[in-house]
């Protein structure tokens, strides 16, 4: 049975036909989950990434607790400006800061393209870690901050509702504005390069802070970076895009190469299939926090959003992060709604 549906995510990313949808879950291994609070209580963030018994513990708990159809690799997006030479703190219940931005010429003195090889083979020890004891039960997700996401944090310094100081940084400089995006999408090709040689099947590119940018900015600040890491990626492994609000550009993204799409729940998926196009795979876009509703209510919605995208060339998803305050049950009742549909007689 388990064998079966292996590689369902990965029929899915080529377009080929699956005799159900897959479905995984964004932030999927994390706070909702008590075994991972249990980890948590006894070592830091940080920690807990550069240790790879404990990143393919955490990568593997919510295949086994939850179901999905596949795992994705415990880190985060921020390991990429800790490895380029700036200092990243995870402080709790605040999130992430870093004392000391990229703002002016002088502070790129402070930050350099690593050998991810050397900086992040914790990483790389992790996924393959994480490989073997998976043992080819579901398909391992590998993933990075898109270039724009990651110079919204390494200028602002925390994170931000506006992320205000990170787009004056690019209107009023520019020149360094492109010049930190290209060092972040240099370094995030050899980095999404070296975990797909460690053995991550899929790379997810995560945009959470594209939806701040008008079209004409995502394409400028955004878009460019992006299309070149998947052109560099796309040969070697599957790439899903997930821009987060930057609905408006789906068709252009569904142009770079990618082989998935996400999209968020501030679009339907019937607007969403029109602009990117019949052929790309489209992942999504249950509104996470309706989680919260009762179960009967999840049950209805997912079914819903189910027979919206359709059966064929679409991953089931959150449209962003799962909740820390999610009950388990809710996010099983999520899980197996969408593994027990039936196509024919819904
Ligand atoms: O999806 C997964 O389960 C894999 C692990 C993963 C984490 N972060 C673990 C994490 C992934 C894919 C990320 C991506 C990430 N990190 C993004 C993009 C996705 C998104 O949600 O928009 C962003 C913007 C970050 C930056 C970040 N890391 C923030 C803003 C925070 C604090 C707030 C929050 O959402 O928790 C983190 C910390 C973080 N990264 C935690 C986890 C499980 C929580 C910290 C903890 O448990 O102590």
């Amino acid at each position: 049975m388990e064998t079966a549906n292996n590689h369902l995510l990965l029929k899915a990313l080529k377009g080929e036909e699956t005799n159900r949808v897959p479905v995984w879950m964004m932030r999927q291994a994390g706070r909702y989950l008590p075994e991972y609070i249990k980890i948590r209580e006894k070592y830091g963030f940080f920690e807990r990434c550069q240790t790879p018994e404990l990143a393919a513990e955490i990568t593997i708990q919510p295949v086994d607790i939850i179901g999905v159809d596949a795992a994705i690799l415990f880190s985060d997006i921020l390991v990429v400006p800790q490895a380029m030479g700036l200092e990243v703190q995870l402080i709790e219940s605040k999130g992430p800061y870093l004392p000391n931005p990229i703002r002016i010429e002088k502070d790129f003195n402070r930050i350099y393209i690593p050998n991810v090889h050397e900086k992040l083979s914790y990483v790389t020890a992790a996924i393959k870690l994480i490989k073997n004891n998976l043992n080819n039960r579901v398909p391992l997700i590998g993933f990075a901050g898109a270039p724009w996401t990651l110079l919204c944090y390494m200028v602002q310094g925390s994170g931000s509702k506006t992320f205000d100081t990170a787009k004056a940084f690019c209107y009023q400089q520019p020149e360094l504005a492109h010049r930190l995006l290209q060092m972040i999408t240099d370094t995030t090709i050899e980095y999404l390069t070296a975990q797909i040689e460690a053995g991550a099947d899929t790379v997810q590119l995560f945009d959470s802070w594209g939806g701040l940018l008008s079209k004409a900015d995502f394409e400028i600040y955004s878009l460019r970076y992006i299309s070149q890491i998947v052109e560099k990626i796309k040969d070697k492994a599957p790439t899903i895009i997930f821009a987060k609000g930057a609905w408006h550009s789906l068709q252009e993204m569904s142009k770079t190469g990618a082989a998935g799409l996400g999209i968020d729940w501030c679009i339907t998926p019937e607007k969403a299939r029109e602009f990117a196009g019949t052929n790309i795979c489209l992942q999504g876009n249950f509104d996470p926090a309706k989680l919260l509703a009762p179960i009967p209510i999840i049950e209805r919605e997912t079914k819903a959003m189910l027979r919206s995208f359709g059966k064929k060339n679409y991953i089931a998803n959150l449209g962003h992060g799962i909740l820390p305050n999610v009950s388990v049950d809710h996010a099983k009742a999520f899980v197996n709604t969408i593994k027990e549909f039936d196509f024919k007689n819904y």
